[in-house]
Parts: structure tokens; sequence; C-alpha cells
């Protein structure tokens, strides 16, 4: 059964267009100025048409961690917030660093609304499961302190691990940035690093001013790019995430880095905790994030802060080609029917209460946005619209290479 969007704005090669869409199954089939048949047809009323974002980084906490967040109710709240694909973290109990954790994750995550993949973790001595691990997005190696056990201090294993990756993301802080980098070059490593939560001026230096460029990327979260460690005053723990949020001239740094391009990707790093975790002395790392990242980045778009090219670049475009994630990413004809329709005028404050992540809390509380998703389609079928979720199970994605 066709569905027809109508009214949709776009944008292509740097012009906004007005277009239908038109989804047939699980595909976008035409993109058009015509009205062709369809059984059904929604009216985008001439909001702007994205396609889903591709969040490559959440701790979506299945299994082990399920009172924080679990694949269904992860889920909900990234198709809320305009996310149709999910990459999620190894750093669940147990952690996704055997083949039989990655297969148990795989039948758990089968719940999700938004289509999903994983990212291997790295331990001491995992290297033949790396080596075995299948359709996957990347390994993961964390070399400092992560919710979780799997840090790794010995240089040796993290060049092993590099070299037996084809691409890995790297949890790395400060100096350890450069040590990553450094390993890749005195040993000539050939396999692509993704440098996570880039969250200052100086891991940026260090990620992008080496003569590695095209073999490296850079990720910057939503939390350090809109707060600063100014915000801690009033926060607390609810600002409390690793790495920490920088200085002011930090953040002004990695907008610098979206503007030159040493930025590739924005991505949430939802990890949520409860509440009642993050009141007591020893509170738990991180903060939610798949419900406002594109809010946030819509409003910045209404401060003229970034365009919505960037936005589509940073957001959909790019995490699938650094991944590699098959026909995702794209508004195009024959690409899958992945879509988010934008109200870019509707101003609203963020609210714990509204919030579908079961941790209910956002650092972001009362802040008034302008810009939100309004309808979000997964797979050509409607999950989320204008407050209402639909409960249609999603997919793993498939990777090219
Ligand atoms: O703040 C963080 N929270 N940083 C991490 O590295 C892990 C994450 C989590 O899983 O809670
Ligand atoms: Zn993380």
């Amino acid at each position: 059964m066709p569905i027809l969007i109508k009214n949709c704005r776009i944008c292509a090669n740097g012009k906004v267009y007005s277009k239908n869409i038109l989804i047939k199954k699980d595909k976008i089939s035409k993109i058009t100025n015509k009205e062709p048949k369809a059984d059904k047809t929604i009216d985008a009323k001439n909001n702007f048409v994205l396609p889903g974002l591709i969040d490559a980084h959440v701790h979506f906490r299945e299994p082990g961690l399920t009172h924080k967040e679990d694949f269904l109710s992860g889920s909900m709240a990234a198709a809320k917030g305009g996310i149709t694909t999910i990459l999620d973290m190894p750093n669940t109990i147990p952690a996704t660093a055997t083949i039989e954790a990655l297969e148990q994750k795989k039948r758990l995550a089968a719940k999700s609304i938004v289509n999903y993949g994983f990212n291997f973790g790295s331990t001491e001595n995992n290297l033949e499961d790396i080596k075995k691990a299948k359709n996957i997005a990347a390994v993961k190696l964390y070399m400092d302190y992560t919710t979780g056990d799997l840090k790794i201090s010995d240089f040796e294993v993290i060049k092993e691990i590099l070299k037996a990756s084809k691409m890995t993301i790297i949890h790395a802080e400060d100096e350890h940035v450069k040590n990553a980098v450094d390993i890749l070059i005195k040993n000539k490593i050939k396999g692509r690093v993704h440098f996570a939560h880039v969250s200052s001026q100086r891991e940026l230096e260090y990620a992008k001013s080496n003569k590695l460029k095209k073999q490296i990327t850079v990720e910057v979260t939503p939390h350090h790019l809109f707060m600063n460690q100014n915000d801690l005053q009033h926060l607390g723990a609810f600002a409390e995430m690793k790495p920490r949020l920088k200085t002011e001239n930090d953040q002004k740094a990695l907008w610098h880095g979206i503007k030159n391009g040493m930025v590739d990707i924005i991505a949430s790093d939802h990890a949520p905790h409860l509440k009642e975790e993050k009141e007591q002395a020893n509170y738990p790392f991180g903060v939610p994030g798949v419900e406002t990242m594109l809010p946030l980045l819509l409003d910045a778009f209404n401060k003229n802060m970034m365009t919505l090219p960037k936005i589509m670049e940073l957001c959909c475009e790019n995490p699938a080609k650094i991944f590699k994630i098959k026909n995702k990413g794209f508004l195009k004809e024959g690409f899958d029917a992945d879509l988010v329709i934008a109200d870019l005028d509707k101003r609203q404050a963020v609210r714990n209460d509204d919030l579908l992540t079961k941790c209910k809390w956002s650092p972001f509380e009362g802040k008034i946005l302008k810009g939100w998703p309004v309808t979000t389609m997964v797979n050509g079928s409607v999950v989320y619209d204008n407050g209402n979720v639909f409960n249609i199970k999603a997919r793993e994605v498939q990777y090219a290479g």
C-alpha cells in the first residue's frame, strides 16, 4: 500500500524544493512534483522533511540495566526525537564483548521501533571474538573511565585491537586522544578510528591536526555543544557525564569545528540514569539525549548557528557513510523510507513529564526550543506522530563491506 507524503519541503544541493514523496513498502519510491495515486496520504503541511537521524552513540542499557532503559523505551524516545536508526554501545551487563552476548543483544533489540545496530566491546583478551563478530558498526575501545568495566590501559593491547578492527570507536579523553593517534601512526595501522564525544579544543586538535585526516572521524554531542561547565552550578550531577563539560572556550571550539569541517558527526551519547541514582553521593555519569538532540539543533538553526544541510550532513549523511550503513541517511529514491517531518516554527519547552526515556529527566528541562519533530517514519511506517507512538518493530541495519 503506497503512501504519499504531500507538501514536503526538502533541502537538496543547497536549495529548497516543494515535493511529494511516494513511499512503497519500506522504500522511497518517488520524489516528485506530481501526485501519484496512493492508498494513504499524509499532509506534511509545507514542513521540512529530513532523512531520519542516525544516532551512532546510544546506551539503551539492555541487557542488565533495564531499570534505566531498554530497547523499547529507548527506541520510543528516539522515534519521538526524529531518530530512525541507533547504534547501541556495549557497556551493558553482560558487556557486548563476546559473540554470545552479541547474539543475545540482537534478540533483545528486536523489540526496538527504530532501526538498530551494535558496537562490539573490546577487553584485554577478546581479540578472537573481535575478529569473529559479524554485522557490527564498529569495535568500541574505552581508554578512559566509563559506566561498567571496559576500560583498557595497556597500550600494547590497544595496538592489537586497533590492528584487528576495521573501524574502532574510541572513548579517549584529553592526552589519550593523542596517544591513540600516535599508536596509529607509529604502527602504520590502517583501520579507521572514530573519536566519540570529543569535548575540548585540545581533543579536537589532537584528533584532526595530524596526517591521518582521512582515517579519523570526530563526533561531538549536543550536551558539549549546548552546555559548558558553568551549567554544573545549577544542574550538579544532572550535568555530569564522561567526558565532563568543559569551558566556554572549548564549547566555542566545537562549534568552530562544525563550521570548518573538523567535526564529522553529532551523536547523542544518550546515557540514561534514574533521578534517584543521580541524587546519590556517588552518582553515575551520563545524561539522556535522544529526545532533545534534533530540537536543540533545529533551535540552533533558528538562531542562525547552523544550517539545515549541515544538520543533515552531521546527523544523517555522515553517520551512514562513516559506519557504511546500507541504504540510509539520504532522502533519495530507492533509499529506505526513514524520515522525519519537522515543524521549524513550533516553540515548546523541554518538559521532563513529556519524555519517553525511562529516566524521565533532561539537563535541558525548561529550555524553550523552536523547531520540533512532529512525525517520524521508519521503514515506511509512521512510528511517531504528534505525541503518539506506534509500536511497530524495526530491524537491524546492514553494512556495506
Ligand atoms: O557519561 C557517560 N555515560 N560516559 C560514558 O562513557 C558511559 C556513559 C554511560 O554508559 O552511562
Ligand atoms: Zn557513551
